[in-house]
C-alpha cells in the first residue's frame, strides 16, 4: 500500500519583524523537514487579527512573512507554503473543535493571560479561542510533527487534549502531533533584560536583532548586550547574558560549550560579543540580499500564494469531510 509522508506543520504570524529568536528557534530548522516529511509553512494572518492591526500593513506583513520564509531558505517546490485565510477551512475547523474545546482550558493558557494584560482594552473572544485556530491548524493537515517555540508548548499540549477528546467522542479522526522543540536554540533571550524572551514587540530596540538588520546594526546591538560584572565566558549562575550569548554563537557554529570557553579563553566579554555579532550578521546578510529580491518581486510570491493555498485545501478538504460526517453534518453530493 502507498503510504503517505508524515506530515510536519507550522504557522509564523505576520504581525511584526521576525527576530534572531524566530529564525533560530524555528525557521531556520523548518527545512531540514522537507525531504523526509510532508510540510506545510503558513502565514496565520488569521491569527494576526486577534489584536488590532493595520490592514495596509498586515498586507504588507503577509508577503515580507512569506518572502522571508524562502529566503531563509524554505523552497517552495519542496514545501507547502501559503496563507491561513486563503484555505476557509482553518476557521471552519476552528468553530467545530471550539465545541470540543473547555472554557477552563482555554483560561488557563498563560499566552492569552500575558496578551489580555498587554491588551486590557481589547481582551475580544479571539484572543481568548486563539489557541483553539491553532489546534484546527495543525489537526486539518493531520500532521505528526509541529516545530514551535518553547513559549507554544501549552498550546501544543491543548492541540494533543481536543483531538483526543474529539477521537474519544466521535471515533478516530486525527492524528495527535508531536511538538518538536529544538533543544538549545528554542529559547533566544532578550539582549538587554537575558532572564526575558527576545520579543519582537520589546520597545527597546538594541533587546531584539531582527532577521533583517543590517550588519551594522546587528553588531552594534551585539556590542551593547548585557553580560555581568565577572569576565569569564561560560554558562552559570547569574551569567544569562553570557549563556544566551554562547546559546547564539553555538547555534550559527554548531560549536559545543566547551570548544566557546576554550576559543575565548583569556579573552574579553568585548571579544566574545563582537565575535558573536560578526557571525550572526554574516549568517543573516545571505537571507537579508534574498528577501530584499524576492520582497520586489510580487508576482512571484502570488504565484507560491495560489499554488500553496490549492495544495493546503486539497488535503484540508479531505480531513473536513471526516470531520462533517464524524459529527453528523449532512453533505451535498455532487
Ligand atoms: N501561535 C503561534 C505563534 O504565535 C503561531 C501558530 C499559529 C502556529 N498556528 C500554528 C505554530 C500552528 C505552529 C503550528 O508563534
Amino acid at each position: 500500500m502507498y503510504k503517505d509522508k508524515k506530515v510536519v506543520f507550522s504557522g509564523v504570524q505576520p504581525s511584526g519583524v521576525l527576530t534572531l529568536g524566530n529564525y533560530l528557534g524555528a525557521i531556520k530548522n523548518f527545512s531540514a523537514f522537507s525531504d523526509e516529511y510532508k510540510c506545510y509553512y503558513c502565514v496565520v494572518d488569521e491569527h494576526a487579527i486577534t489584536v488590532r492591526q493595520n490592514p495596509a500593513e498586515l498586507r504588507r506583513r503577509t508577503y515580507e512573512t512569506l518572502a522571508l520564509y524562502i529566503a531563509c531558505g524554505l523552497d517552495p517546490e519542496k514545501n507547502t507554503l501559503f496563507v491561513q485565510s486563503h484555505v476557509p477551512a482553518h476557521a471552519e475547523l476552528c468553530w467545530i473543535l471550539d465545541c470540543y474545546t473547555m472554557f477552563g482550558e482555554l483560561s488557563r493558557m498563560t499566552q492569552f493571560k500575558d496578551k489580555s494584560q498587554k491588551n486590557a482594552d481589547n481582551v475580544n473572544a479571539g484572543l481568548f479561542t486563539y489557541p483553539t485556530l491553532m489546534v484546527a491548524d495543525i489537526l486539518l493537515y493531520q500532521t505528526e510533527l509541529v516545530p514551535i517555540g518553547a513559549d507554544q508548548k501549552q498550546h501544543l499540549e491543548l492541540t494533543r487534549d481536543v483531538a483526543n477528546r474529539f477521537n474519544t467522542v466521535c471515533g478516530d479522526t486525527f492524528v495527535i502531533p508531536e511538538p518538536y522543540i529544538p533543544t538549545n536554540t528554542a529559547k533566544i533571550m532578550s539582549l538587554a533584560e537575558p532572564a526575558k524572551k527576545m520579543s519582537k514587540s520589546d520597545e527597546n530596540e538594541n533587546a531584539v536583532v531582527r532577521i533583517l538588520d543590517s550588519k551594522d546594526v546587528i553588531i552594534k546591538k551585539f556590542k551593547r548586550a548585557v553580560t555581568d560584572s565577572g569576565c569569564e565566558i561560560a554558562r552559570g549562575e547569574g551569567k544569562e547574558g553570557v549563556s544566551n550569548l554562547m546559546t547564539i554563537y553555538s547555534a550559527f557554529t554548531g560549536k559545543s560549550d566547551d570548544e566557546i570557553v576554550d576559543e575565548f579563553n583569556g579573552k574579553g566579554y568585548g571579544d566574545f560579543k563582537l565575535a558573536v555579532g560578526e557571525t550572526c550578521a554574516d549568517a543573516l546578510a545571505h537571507v537579508r540580499e534574498e528577501f530584499d529580491r524576492l520582497v520586489k518581486d510580487k508576482a512571484y510570491l502570488e504565484d507560491v500564494m495560489k499554488k500553496g493555498a490549492e495544495d493546503a485545501s486539497r488535503s484540508a478538504a479531505r480531513t473536513m469531510s471526516k470531520v462533517r460526517r464524524k459529527i453528523g453534518f449532512t453533505e451535498l453530493k455532487g
